[in-house]
């Protein structure tokens, strides 16, 4: 079974293909630069951007997998993100996947976004079930019990802002350019953590959501009393002169990480006593990040549950997760039609698949 998969549902236009044993293309172009210069991502540009991009990145993913003449008579399914995301965004992908769909008469799965984050880690590696899934993104903070790769149930979810959302704006305060946690993960490593300076918000209760906005605040009134560590604005990309940052800079950086990663573990540790996970799973952008791979991998060991975390580069948004969900989506059977709906954020994805035949 051959699956091609569609991800557009915020700043990241990629397709991939996957078959029975993995990712056999992607391709994959990063709007990351031009939302920089605002701060942040701008959802009109991100959908032109989107448009501008999906068909010469689908001729390009074809010609580097090889498929011969006929490319079409080897896909089996059409996935594609269908949520949560920025609207316009997921419906340039939605209805190219339709387009598509109709053009060569091939099924259209419906994927979200969340769960195939968290399929990025069995692309690599076979997840014994029950997993606990912790999903660490831009726009989301999410605990699920994975029963199997189709079937997730949410334990837990931030009630305000997400890590990453968090990270970024202490990262923007500092000084650095959108998207800032890679590079607050940079400067944490050159600095030493102070688990004192930063809270560990929202964990003194008995439920698995998360609240990360205190943590913000507090990351927030840090950088305007200490202005002097702010990151030295200059003509170079700041990736490129991570040295010029202060050594206290640095600390607060790895501070905060830490009180992210904690916070983090905290919950996850309790999400584990309400059922008999077999494993775990990190994923989502920040699960790229170093303080919390090494918190998790205690975490592991302190439980003795195998931990599974994607390689970084399948951290981030990418389309062999979205092929990946999409296949197991064909080999449980399911399918949706060309009523497929894009899903915003905020919304529950509905459980709206139907029976689908065998390829
Ligand atoms: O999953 P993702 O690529 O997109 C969403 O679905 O949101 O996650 C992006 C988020 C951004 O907030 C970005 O700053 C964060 O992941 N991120 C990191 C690291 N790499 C990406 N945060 C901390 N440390 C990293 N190394
Ligand atoms: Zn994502």
């Amino acid at each position: 079974m051959l699956i091609l998969g569609i991800e557009s549902s915020c700043d990241e236009t990629a397709l991939a293909l996957c078959g029975d044993s993995g990712t056999v293309a992607s391709v994959i172009s990063s709007q990351a630069d031009l939302h920089a210069l605002f701060g942040g991502v701008v959802p009109e540009l991100a959908s032109r951007e989107h448009a501008r991009l999906i068909g010469p990145l689908l001729d390009s993913l074809l010609s580097k997998a090889g498929l011969g003449p006929d490319p079409w008579d080897k896909i089996d399914r059409i996935a594609v993100t269908r949520g949560p995301g920025l609207l316009g965004c997921l419906l340039v992908g939605v209805a190219f996947a339709k387009a598509l769909a109709v053009a060569s008469d091939k099924p259209l799965i419906g994927v979200d976004h969340l769960q195939a984050h968290l399929l990025a880690a069995d692309l690599e590696h076979n997840l014994p079930y029950p997993s606990l899934g912790v999903l660490i993104s831009g726009g989301h903070t999410h605990l699920y019990r994975m029963d199997s790769p189709v079937d997730m149930a949410v334990l837990g979810r931030t009630i305000d802002d997400a890590a990453g959302e968090a990270c970024d704006k202490f990262a923007k305060m500092a000084g650095l350019p959108y998207p800032g946690g890679a590079l607050l993960d940079a400067l944490g490593r050159r600095g030493r953590a102070d688990k004192d300076l930063f809270p560990r918000p929202y964990t003194h209760n008995d439920n698995l959501d998360f609240s990360f906005s205190g943590l913000k605040t507090a990351g927030l009134s840090w950088i305007m009393n200490h202005p002097e560590a702010k990151f030295p604005a200059g003509g170079l990309p700041a990736r490129d002169r991570l040295d010029m940052a202060s050594p206290e800079l640095c600390d607060a950086a790895a501070s905060f990480l830490l009180a992210i990663a904690e916070t983090l573990c905290i919950k996850a540790r309790r999400a584990m006593s309400t059922f008999a996970p077999r494993s775990i799973v990190v994923a989502g952008g920040v699960a790229a990040n170093s303080v919390v791979r090494s918190a998790f991998a205690a975490l592991s060991t302190e439980t003795g549950l195998p931990l599974y975390i994607p390689s970084p580069a399948l951290c981030g948004d990418n389309a062999a997760m979205v092929a990946r969900a999409g296949w197991h989506m064909a080999m449980a059977g399911r399918c949706h039609g060309l009523e497929l709906s894009a899903i915003p954020r905020g919304h529950a994805i509905p459980q709206d698949w139907k029976p689908c035949p065998a390829a």
